[in-house]
């Protein structure tokens, strides 16, 4: 079964908010959206709270993440109750481009409790609907994710898929418009390989961090770089790095 792709399909997890019943009222920008902008001040005041237990791990010597560990290694635990969520003007960004290329099948690589998503989500919302597929392989942040979409009453533009991303994109079968990876960065090419094929002309990938963490990045620079695949890249000066490849073939 193919990923399900259009407006007001019922996700694969059989998730339904409550508030999918509700109407998103008549939003069509961002900036009007007073209920998800007071959610994501909150959500934003929690995840600037957790950056000194982070900085401190990295201080005690522990490696980065690579998306490949196991369940119950100590990494999955530390991260387990971490937002390290993408920072708030490259969300922005994000929202703005989605906008304006007009994408209303997205798919996100690391949900984590949903900041990111919203911004995905409003933007397909404010495109006349759409989905935006997210995965993550914590059920415990997928959970605190759903409640998000639920208050910010999105969860109607939101197909959630719990379990290693490997596996939950193995079936896409419509185009996509627009894939953020904001997964640990040695699994991004993973995600890219699965994925880029499926982007349509003119789609978009967009990749956090990829200044900082270029050295981990490796796979994902072959995979954009190799003619074949068809996209063009460049690495925008956001703070970390953003990457944007556009798919032009
Ligand atoms: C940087 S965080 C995502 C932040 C989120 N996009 C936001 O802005 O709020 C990366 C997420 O990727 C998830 N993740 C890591 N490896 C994964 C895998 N193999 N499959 C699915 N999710 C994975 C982690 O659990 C973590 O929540």
């Amino acid at each position: 079964m193919g990923l399900p792709m259009r407006a007001r399909s019922l996700p694969r997890d059989g998730y339904r908010a409550p508030s999918d019943v509700c109407e998103a009222d008549d939003m069509n920008s961002l900036n009007d959206d007073a209920r998800l902008n007071e959610l994501l001040d909150e959500l934003y005041r929690l995840n600037d709270a957790q950056n000194s237990a982070i900085d401190e791990y990295y201080a005690n010597g522990a490696e980065r993440p690579t998306g490949y560990e196991e369940e119950g290694s100590s990494s999955r635990k530390f991260w387990r109750d971490k937002f390290v969520a993408i920072d708030r003007d490259k969300a922005e960004f994000v929202y703005l481009i989605c906008r304006s290329i007009g994408a209303t099948r997205i798919i996100e690589a690391g949900t984590s409790f949903g900041v990111s998503t919203l911004f995905l989500a409003a933007a397909v919302r404010d495109n006349g609907g759409g989905i935006v597929t997210t995965c993550d392989n914590e059920p415990t942040k997928m959970a605190v994710a759903r409640h998000n979409f639920e208050k910010a009453m999105l969860s109607d533009s939101i197909d959630t898929q719990t379990g290693d991303i490997r596996d939950t994109l193995r079936n896409i079968d419509e185009p996509i418009d627009f894939l953020l990876l904001d997964i640990w960065a040695p699994i991004a090419a993973d995600v890219a390989k699965l994925v880029g094929p499926h982007i349509r002309t003119g789609g978009m990938i967009v990749a956090d961090n990829t200044t900082v963490r270029r050295n981990l990045y490796g796979g994902l620079f072959e995979y954009l770089d190799d003619p074949v695949n068809g996209f063009m890249t460049r690495t925008l000066p956001f703070d970390g790095g953003l990457e944007v490849a556009v798919k032009t073939t």
